[in-house]
């Protein structure tokens, strides 16, 4: 293998879900350029992610979005150290484009391949931030949420030994559905545009919060009459300590009974023909406020005021208890503005540092594998050819 030019020039390479990305970042700190294709609006017309076309899309986009990673960054392939990609967790298929082609390209440039796991970029997307922003770094251990369409987890991360190794401890994941999810399925419900987040946290400042009480349940683990808890094979054992977990399919739920309860059927309809015949309508037009009438904008409002709160409750919870010196929240949904107010808020009430990446890192992104990567390629932590995906990949200790 060719020696680094020890620039710490990273490629990193992302295709887990619905985005084909690239981007070259310097020492884990400069994002020399960072190029994203969504697949968003192929998407859309089905109200979430179909795997067979996300793959397809893949396929079409790796090349070109590569090459425009590159030439934006001021480089050539041979200038890099690294090639990073994403390994998972993600769906098959789409994961395997983009490590197929990194394993491909590194084969040919004779370069060290790096494998990063999804939710270690979430996490590394805001830690390069504030290197960028040259701010002190955040106090360790810190508290990571990692909340997407995909994802609800809390981390307990450190960094140890000579090489700066980061490891992670997972203190907390949603036993059902994703926090983006149920933004998701939400919005659906509503008529509203996909994804349902950016439309949620548009038409909530317009409604009143306390309109609708829903409550979030503590969460106990299924148990058998004879007292033993069913093996859950989607989720592994636990190790000791407390733990932070979320539910958010109760909270879905309690809405479709309110739209049942309150007759809102029609007018959901009516909103949803009119979104789907004009496709120039974003959740910030202001027509689509005057889509929703009070009630619906009061129910928008409540359903966000809660989960946000919930997110909020248990992650500072989390940090107080294992004694976390900063907090870091990353993922689609910390793009949400009540979300980033609140969390700020407490943060600044109990003098507890709290970062989030800029609104284009908070969704999925390739500037975040490369800089994950950036300790591993410090470390010498390279992967074999024999890469594989792994959709389940899980991030550290349980
Ligand atoms: O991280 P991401 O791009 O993909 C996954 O790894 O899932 O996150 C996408 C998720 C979607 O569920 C979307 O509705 C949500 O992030 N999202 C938001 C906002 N923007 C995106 N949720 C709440 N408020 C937002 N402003
Ligand atoms: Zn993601």
């Amino acid at each position: 293998m060719r020696e680094n030019s020890g620039n710490g020039l990273i490629l990193g390479i992302e295709s887990s879900c619905d985005e084909t990305a690239a981007a070259v970042v310097r020492a884990g700190t400069t994002a020399l350029s960072n190029v994203v294709a969504s697949q968003m609006s192929l998407h859309a017309n089905y109200g979430g992610v179909v795997p067979e076309l996300a793959s397809r899309e893949h396929l079409r986009n790796i090349v070109p979005v590569v090459r425009e990673a590159i030439t934006r960054a001021g480089i050539t392939f041979a200038d890099l150290d690294a090639v990073a990609v994403t390994e998972g967790p993600g769906l098959a298929g789409a994961l395997l484009v983009g490590i197929t082609y990194a394993k491909a390209l590194t084969f040919g440039l004779d370069k060290p391949l790096i494998a990063v796991n999804h939710l270690e970029g979430h996490i590394h997307a805001v830690l390069m931030e504030t290197r960028e922003r040259s701010e002190t770094p955040m106090e360790l251990p810190l508290l990571a949420l990692v909340v997407s369409g995909g994802h609800t987890h809390l981390y307990l991360a450190k960094q140890h030994g000579s090489d700066a190794t980061w490891t992670y401890r997972n203190v907390g994941r949603t036993v059902d559905d994703a926090a983006g999810e149920a933004y998701d399925k939400v919005a659906k419900l509503l008529g509203l545009g996909y994804p349902g987040g950016p439309w949620i946290d548009a038409l909530a400042t317009q409604g009143n919060p306390r309109a609708v009480p829903f409550t979030f349940g503590e969460i106990k683990p299924r148990v058998h009459r004879d007292g033993s808890v069913p093996a859950n094979k989607k989720a592994p054992p636990r190790s000791e300590g407390p733990h932070f977990d979320f539910s958010f399919s109760g909270i879905k739920t309690a809405v479709l009974r309110y739209v049942e309860t309150n007759h809102l059927r029609q007018s959901i309809e009516a909103r949803r023909a009119t979104l789907s015949g004009d496709p120039s309508l974003t959740p910030k037009s202001p027509a689509v406020t005057k889509l929703c009438d009070q009630q619906t904008l009061d129910l928008i409002a409540s359903f966000q005021y809660a989960v946000v709160g919930n997110l909020q409750r248990q992650s500072f919870a989390a940090a107080e208890s294992l004694g976390a010196r900063s907090i870091v929240v990353s993922g689609g949904v910390a793009a949400n503005s009540e979300l980033r107010r609140r969390f700020q808020a407490e943060a600044d009430r109990r003098g507890l540092p709290v970062a989030f990446p800029s609104l284009a890192l908070s969704t999925d992104n390739a500037a975040m594998i490369a800089a994950a990567a950036w300790p591993k390629l410090m470390a010498h932590d390279f992967v074999a050819e024999d890469l594989g995906a792994t959709p389940q990949l899980r991030l550290g200790r349980q």
